[in-house]
């Protein structure tokens, strides 16, 4: 796979992406709530994600809840022209660890509205609906965005923590330029997903692509690898998923910088076939 390993990615019909973003949830307070226990840290962190290169930033409104995407805007204001701002709506935050779905037209479209706001853009890059909720028709929630894409607020639509019938349904409706599920080399359960998005030219998203730090760790299967490429368990692992798909787009998280730097080094690992199929 070695030299034909895709470096950009298209976002549906807008932007173009390098293959390794930023993923902004781990810049709030504890329980992904509330600020960051050194703000001058996330702020620096934030700077030198764009400092270093990196065009996508994966954020959310409930991250904070509304934290990240003030901190984002902080830090970058005004943005680099080629950085790509991802956020979503649809999750609501009850206390710190709790997460509830409200998907109904009306919560999407204020959602929408402040974190235009706070993230002080006249239109977002990429809008994701963060989750589906079985108690609103996906015609309707998906009609909110429908309608914010055409008012020009949203560029693109991306879905997040849905299954491939859910996409199907979606993709009958409007074009989807994303799709953000958990996945990493441990977690495969979307593997079907995945491909259906290469197929489709549709950017797949893997969250917890670290399995929330567990796959930094070594591991029996990472250890001859990591050895042979002199690279850390997170750099392989980012790296199987950079090889995985042409359209996989990793966020990995952190708050640290020395991390950041660290996981930005997947970008020039190849894996040859054998290694990636040693992973399998
Ligand atoms: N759509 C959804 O429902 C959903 C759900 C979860 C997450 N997300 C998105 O996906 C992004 C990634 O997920 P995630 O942050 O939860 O999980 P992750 O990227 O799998 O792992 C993040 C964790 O790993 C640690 N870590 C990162 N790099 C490391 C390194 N090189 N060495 C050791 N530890 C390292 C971080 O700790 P340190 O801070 O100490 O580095 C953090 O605790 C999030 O930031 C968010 O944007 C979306």
């Amino acid at each position: 796979m070695a030299g034909d390993l895709p470096m950009m990615l298209r976002l549906g019909a807008g932007r173009t992406v390098g293959r390794l973003g930023f993923g902004a949830m781990r810049i709030t307070g504890p329980g992904i709530w509330g600020p960051p226990h050194d703000e001058a840290q996330a702020l620096a962190l934030l700077r030198r994600v764009v400092e270093k290169g990196v065009t996508f930033i994966d954020t959310a409104d409930s991250y904070g809840p509304g934290v990240s995407e003030s901190l984002i805007a902080k830090a970058l204001y005004p943005y680099p022209a080629d950085l790509v701002l991802a956020t979503k709506g649809g999750l609501v935050r009850p206390g710190p660890d709790r997460w509830n779905t409200d998907c109904r037209p009306e919560h999407l479209r204020r959602a929408c509205e402040d974190s235009l706001h706070r993230l002080r853009l006249e239109y977002i890059d990429l809008y994701q609906l963060h989750a589906v909720d079985h108690r609103v028709p996906l015609e309707d929630s998906l009609g909110a965005l429908i309608d914010l894409k055409a008012e020009g607020k949203i560029a693109e639509i991306g879905l997040s923590n849905i299954s491939a019938a859910e996409l199907a349904h979606a993709q009958r409706l409007t074009s989807i330029a994303s799709v953000q599920n958990h996945y990493n080399l441990r977690d495969r359960s979307s593997d079907q997903l995945v491909d259906h998005c290469a197929a489709a030219g549709i950017a797949f998203i893997p969250w917890y692509p670290l399995a929330a730090g567990r796959l930094a760790v070594a591991g029996s299967n990472l250890a001859r690898i990591t050895e042979r490429h002199q690279a850390t368990p997170a750099q392989v692992a980012l790296a199987w998923l950079l090889h995985r798909s042409p359209t996989m787009l990793p966020i990995p998280g952190t708050g640290s910088i020395a991390h950041f730097d660290e996981n930005l080094g997947a970008l020039s690992l190849r894996l040859s076939p054998g290694e990636f199929a040693a992973l399998r």
